[in-house]
């Protein structure tokens, strides 16, 4: 089921609020990447396979996979390949509303059929991560969820 847009904010609301009560104290990266994406689990009934891709140290022009819920993930994705890698590439959000029209989008799952990808900065301004969301509805992702997650990365961001 994909929410409402108001349903949407009043998820993303209380994801936001428990983030900032779960997280205050910490600042291990995994235990905060792990637990947003429990959170957002939780919370939002449109989110198939909700994670992490990091940036890997080793490796900077690829994506490495970090904590996650939902079905395998692939483990790694090259900067420009994919919904993630695009991202990566881009440095911005990318909405796309039928993963089939992607070019060179990766079916890690084939039940997926949109997704939302968002970049995670540090605080040199230097990407991070993505967080990528997957759902098996066409279209159910917008500038709602955009605006949501956001605001929850930039409470990680300011950790980082
Ligand atoms: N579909 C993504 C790959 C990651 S998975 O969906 C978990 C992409 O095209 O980048």
């Amino acid at each position: 089921m994909i929410p409402s847009s108001d349903e949407k904010r009043k998820l993303y609301q209380l994801s936001l609020k428990q983030v900032k009560e779960a997280l205050a104290d910490e600042t291990d990266i995994t235990a905060l990447l792990a637990s947003v994406v429990c959170i957002l689990k939780t919370n939002l009934p449109h989110g198939f396979w909700i994670g992490f891709y990091r940036v890997d140290t080793k490796n900077p022009r690829q994506l490495v996979v970090g904590p996650y819920q939902g079905t395998f993930g692939c483990l790694r994705i090259d900067f420009g390949a994919g919904v993630c890698g695009t991202c990566a590439e881009r440095r911005e959000a990318v909405i796309v509303a039928d993963v089939h029209q992607f070019p060179g989008h990766i079916a890690c799952d084939a039940a997926s059929a949109s997704e939302i990808v968002l970049p995670l900065f540090d605080q040199t301004g230097s990407l991070y991560a993505v967080l990528d969301l997957d759902a098996v509805k066409l279209g159910a992702f917008d500038e709602v969820d955009q605006h949501g997650l956001e605001a929850i990365l930039e409470i990680i961001r300011k950790k980082l």
